[in-house]
């Protein structure tokens, strides 16, 4: 199944695909991520995009659909994938129609009192990349990922600043996307508030897997 997680940003996008890629077999694509290794490894990507990542501002469009069409052309993501955070303006959704045929579109709605409690209290594992939450999911230990023994750090684009950009932008360029998909048949929205297992459930009985 061919999917795209679509929503504000801490809606829980990237913990709920890392759950269910495993669920579907379907290779988890964040663009975000791919941004964020970028600027970690200094890279050419990565040197033009961190000033705009940082400041919570979207990437060119002309930069990022070339990266998602480099990224579906493997061979891994034929049958199916988990696109998480693109598209994000109807240009990125519009190109994508035009090299990849997407079964659904999840709408992960959640209200802005939510969004700002969980990116306020979100730590990232710089080496696997891992979300924590200083509340509803601590590592054991202050500081270390339980997973890799990774340091785990606050995205510069947590900052109260960066957030509020963030939001105008997604309420700007990215909600528009919820019409363009629902008027195409494609979008199914869920409810992202309840605890992660259960939005997992709920995410399988829509999928019907
Ligand atoms: P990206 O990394 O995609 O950021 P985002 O969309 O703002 O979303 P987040 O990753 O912040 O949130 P999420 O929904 O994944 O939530 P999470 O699961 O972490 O993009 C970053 C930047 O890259 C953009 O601002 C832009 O600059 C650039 N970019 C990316 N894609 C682009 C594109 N297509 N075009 C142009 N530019 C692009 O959860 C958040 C927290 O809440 C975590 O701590 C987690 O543990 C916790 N949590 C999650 N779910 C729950 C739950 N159900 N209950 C309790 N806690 C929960
Ligand atoms: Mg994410």
């Amino acid at each position: 199944m061919k999917l795209v997680f679509l929503g504000p940003p801490g809606a829980g996008k990237g913990t709920l695909a890392l759950r269910m890629t495993k669920i579907l077999n379907a290779p988890h694509i964040s663009t975000g991520n791919i941004f964020r290794e970028a600027i970690a490894a200094a890279s050419q990507l990565g040197l033009k995009v961190k000033a705009i990542v940082d400041a919570g501002k979207l990437v060119d469009d002309g930069t990022t659909i070339e990266l998602v069409r480099e990224r579906l052309a493997r061979a891994d993501v034929v049958d199916s994938y988990i696109l998480d955070g693109f598209p994000r303006t109807i240009a990125q959704a519009e190109a994508l129609s035009g090299f990849s045929n997407i079964d659904r579109v999840v709408n992960f709605d959640v209200p802005d009192s939510v969004v700002i409690e969980r990116l306020s209290g979100r730590f990232v594992c710089r080496k696997c990349g891992f979300n924590w939450h200083k509340t509803f999911n601590p590592p054991e230990k202050d500081g270390v990922c339980d997973k890799c023994g990774g340091e785990v750090y606050t995205r510069e684009d947590d900052r109260a600043e960066a957030v509020k950009k963030r939001l105008d932008v997604y309420r700007e360029q990215t909600a528009p996307l919820i019409e363009y998909y629902r008027k195409k048949g494609l979008l199914v929205d869920i409810d992202a508030r309840p605890d992660v297992d259960s939005i997992v459930e709920n995410l399988k009985k829509l999928l019907r897997t």
